[in-house]
């Protein structure tokens, strides 16, 4: 199944624009033999915030609870070591931290963003990273100017799944929920964008299982090259 009236690739980022390796690598470097365990749990920890954050005031203005997925990333890091019974240095927690505005792209995707450029598809990251570490992010993976607008959560003060903060696509470029391919390597972000009527595309790059609820992501693939075989 091919998608000629898709008018815009929405890209989720971390994870599948920006290849969070490093952190982990990072991580294992700090705390051997634990740098994956870490890894794991800070990043759901870090995902539960924003739920926990968006789910106690769903408020579509905003909610009161809102913090920057900067502030919700620190504070998950500081979680997950004090779970682990690591030790919690300042300088460390930098260096861990500072890794999200240096990540590089996964290999294939320059090309991606290069071909739908070739094809006059629009393109977009939609994430709830903070609108700095995104500049930060898609400036060191060679993004700029390979996408037509790098949108933030932090306008709505919502973070996904909430429909307010996918609504923020809509708003901006005033196109059908259909007529987006949302793409994102997050079975749980492909789902809440399904839920919420754009067209998905799941990239499940490390093979795992989909989610036991709700209706399956429109198209399945491996790595971002998909995007082109989904517009056919
Ligand atoms: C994002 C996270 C969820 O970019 O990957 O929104």
């Amino acid at each position: 199944m091919t998608h000629p009236s898709i008018r815009v690739v929405v890209f989720d980022a971390y994870g599948t624009l920006f290849d969070v390796y490093s952190i982990g690598a990072l991580a294992e470097e700090f705390y051997p033999g634990q740098g994956a365990a870490l890894s794991v749990l800070w990043r759901d920890k870090q995902i539960e915030y924003t739920r926990l954050i968006s789910l106690s005031d769903p408020n579509p203005e905003g909610s009161r609870h809102y913090q920057s997925f900067w502030d919700v990333t620190r504070a998950s890091l500081r979680y997950a070591l004090a779970r682990l019974g690591l030790a919690h240095t300042h300088a460390n927690e930098d260096a861990l931290l500072a890794q999200y505005a240096q990540l590089s792209p996964f290999p294939e995707n320059l090309g991606v963003l290069q071909g739908l450029r070739q094809r006059g598809v629009a393109t977009a990251i939609l994430s709830n990273g903070s609108p700095e570490m995104l500049q930060s992010a898609v400036h060191s993976a060679g993004m700029s100017g390979l996408l037509d607008a790098v949108l933030s959560v932090d306008r709505v003060r919502q973070f996904k799944t909430t429909p307010t903060s996918y609504q923020i696509v809509t708003d901006h470029f005033g196109f059908a929920t259909a007529a987006v391919l949302f793409v994102s390597s997050n079975a749980w972000d492909a789902l809440g964008a399904t839920w919420f009527g754009f067209t998905t595309l799941w990239v499940n790059r490390q093979g795992l299982p989909a989610e036991a609820i709700g209706p399956a992501p429109h198209h399945t693939g491996r790595d971002l090259t998909a995007v082109l075989q989904v517009l056919g």
